[in-house]
């Protein structure tokens, strides 16, 4: 599997716990659901980033791009922080800052979709593409791993 089908499978399972999450009504369900989000998306925003950008920042052409999204991701990051520290996960401002998160995160995407992997597909050929889809998939278990032993940890 190239890394491009690997980083699509991610983004639309994202667009779809994120709805799941926002048709929630129930505050500890949403906040349940949402503590799942936010482990798998930030695995997937570390691994991305090592695999995807990072080979991409190295290049002429996609170097503007992995920054760019450099920056989105600390901003979902940010977002997501907030979200898991507040309060009151039924309440409307909740509501609100997920929803700004939900288009924060679909702009992303559609970014990623269309712009970076156009620019990788020009790059890199499919060998180089697998490779990365190697990478980026051991990359994010090695951060899922991480994240579940700082959670047994506390
Ligand atoms: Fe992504
Ligand atoms: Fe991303």
């Amino acid at each position: 599997m190239t890394i491009l089908d690997a980083l699509k499978a991610d983004h639309d399972e994202f667009k779809g716990m994120l709805k799941t999450i926002l048709t929630t009504k129930d505050g500890g369900k949403r906040r349940q659901l949402f503590g799942e989000f936010k482990t798998k998306l930030t695995a997937h925003s570390r691994a991305e980033e090592k695999a995807f950008y990072r080979p991409l920042e190295k290049t002429e052409e996609g170097k503007a791009e992995a920054l760019e999204g450099t920056v989105e991701h600390e901003i979902v990051d940010r977002l997501l922080a907030d979200l898991a520290a507040a309060r009151q996960p039924e309440s409307q401002k909740w509501t609100a800052r997920c929803s700004v998160l939900q288009e924060l995160l679909e702009h992303h995407i559609e970014e990623e979709e269309n712009d970076f992997f156009k620019t990788a597909r020009k790059l890199f050929d499919r060998t180089v593409l697998e490779k990365m889809g190697k990478d980026f998939t051991s990359e994010k278990s090695k951060v899922g791993a991480s994240t579940h032993s700082a959670i047994a940890a506390e």
